[in-house]
């Protein structure tokens, strides 16, 4: 099989891929660098020293084709530069939804686009690469049969142990419930489960390389499986895994949380008490008209199974304020239903047609500075839950996975089992260890371990100067 050139032998080529929307870009993005590291690329965070850019889209909202469009204006003049400069060509490639959902047109409107890939087809960007370098502008969005990740060659130690100790592993993409807001089920198509074996042994590698948080990502990752027993017997396969010690999973529709899978929650201790399950509203009228297929109840009756087996389970979910025919009424509902469920944090969205959606098409569009309103009432909601809920740690123990090293000396960042970021001491362990701290006080998104706080000294001072307080304060 060719491999290209030999990276041994040319200078490495570099690639900057920016990544927008959800963690599952984060994760593709990954596993498209480590495959092009294979050809002889190094990733690079500067784009100007590129020469190959990715730039890996989202399409879930409005405005992303725009963004696209001005991203590249701003590439096409870098390139122009570095030709004229005689630093040899630069390859641009758009990746991602936007890629699947309007592949033809990019190549159409943007000369500077070398290739278009869609999201299923990762694996052949090697090869379309190779084309691209015989003059050739490639459009690739098909949806493969085949699993693309079962065929991208696997990460090296090293390009993991560079992410960290909390990975992503994606095990299932697409999605068939097609709410009537939502272009997910168009551009990344009809849900597919990544096999057990190809999971597992992904997460062994992982594991080896001091990976200690797995989550698991899919647009509907609790449909995982249904031919091979559910996602409840893959997070039991997972938590068998030597040096494993969190899971997690997201993001997950309330109609496949079933019976094994919200047992798991109060029999996994691995399985780590946050769980992210998107409600989008309150009211049983939009709920319908959104096609959730569950009402207000019945959401509300998952949460009660859940707490019922794991009762600290901290919870988060997603909103969508202003969908078509939205009554003031209808979003009353979804204020009581948030107070009534308590969130530990919440992504709150304005309702944004998506052409091709049943949405876009229906009556009753809310005007802007309505959509607007309620999002700042929503919001102004869930900040005082998030507060509530940061705070109520304050004067607990907390255990605390050590990520890295923290912005001040003597100082490691943290996640919380509730995913919140903590701040510890670094005397308290090295990355990667799991620590018990106990918190003393809350900053905006984090928590603060006792004895972490930095120095109470103006930032200009000396290390030296500012090593015996933070002593004192460890002591
Ligand atoms: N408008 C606004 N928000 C949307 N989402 C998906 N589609 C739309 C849309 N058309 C939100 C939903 C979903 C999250 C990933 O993005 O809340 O759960
Ligand atoms: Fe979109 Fe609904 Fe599928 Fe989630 S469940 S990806 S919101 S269609």
């Amino acid at each position: 099989m060719s491999q290209g050139s030999d990276p041994q032998t040319r200078p490495a080529r570099k690639v900057f891929i920016k990544t927008y929307g959800c963690q599952m870009n984060v994760y593709d993005s990954q596993r498209m660098g480590d495959a092009l590291g294979a050809e002889g690329y190094e990733a690079t965070e500067r784009v100007e020293e590129a020469d190959l850019v990715l730039l890996n889209t989202c399409h879930i909202r409005e405005k992303a084709a725009e963004k696209i469009y001005s991203e590249l204006g701003r590439i096409r003049v870098l390139k122009t530069e570095r030709e004229a400069a005689g630093l040899g060509s630069l390859r641009v490639g758009i990746t991602g939804c936007v890629a699947q959902a309007e592949g033809a047109e990019i190549i159409a409107r943007a000369p500077v686009v070398d290739l278009v890939i869609g999201p299923q087809t990762y694996h052949r960007l090697p090869d379309a690469l190779r084309r691209v370098d015989g003059g050739e502008r490639v459009v690739d969005t098909d949806y493969a049969v085949d699993s693309k990740f079962d065929h991208l060659p696997k990460s090296t130690d090293r390009q993991i142990r560079s992410r960290g100790v909390s990975a992503f592993l994606t095990v299932q993409e697409g999605c068939d419930k097609f709410c009537t807001f939502c272009v997910v089920p168009y551009t990344r198509g009809a849900e597919v489960s990544r096999a057990r074996a190809a999971i597992l042994k992904e997460a062994r590698e992982l594991a080896e390389a001091g990976v200690r948080e797995v989550t698991l990502l899919g647009q509907n990752v609790n449909a995982w499986g249904p031919d091979e027993g559910g996602l409840a017997s893959l997070l039991h396969d997972l938590a068998a895994i030597p040096g494993l010690a969190r899971l997690r999973y997201t993001t997950s529709h309330p109609l496949d949380m079933d019976e094994a899978l919200i047992r798991t929650h109060g029999e996994l201790r691995q399985l780590m008490p946050y769980l992210h399950l998107p409600v989008q509203s309150g009211s049983d009228r939009i709920l319908k008209a959104m096609n959730r297929r569950h009402t207000a109840a019945d959401y509300l009756a998952i949460l009660d199974r859940i707490r019922a087996v794991r009762p600290d389970i901290a919870l988060s979910g997603d909103f969508i304020v202003g969908f078509p025919g939205e009554s003031d009424e209808d979003f009353e509902a979804t204020l009581r239903l948030v107070r009534e469920v308590s969130y530990a944090a919440a992504y709150t969205f304005k309702y944004s047609p998506r052409p091709g959606t049943p949405g876009a098409t229906m009556d009753g569009h809310v005007p802007e500075d309505v959509k607007t309103e309620r999002l700042d009432r929503l919001q102004a909601l869930i900040r005082e839950q998030q507060v509530a809920f940061q705070e109520s740690f304050v004067g607990r123990r907390c255990e605390v996975l050590i990520e890295k090293v923290g912005r001040h000396p003597g100082q490691m960042i943290g996640r919380s089992p509730f995913l919140l970021p903590v701040v510890v001491p670094a005397s308290a362990g090295a990355v990667g260890d799991i620590v018990e701290v106990s918190i003393s006080e809350t900053r905006p998104n984090s928590l603060m371990a006792a004895g972490a706080e930095p120095p109470a000294m103006p930032a200009t001072v000396s290390m030296a100067a500012s090593s015996p307080p933070l002593a004192r304060k460890i002591a």
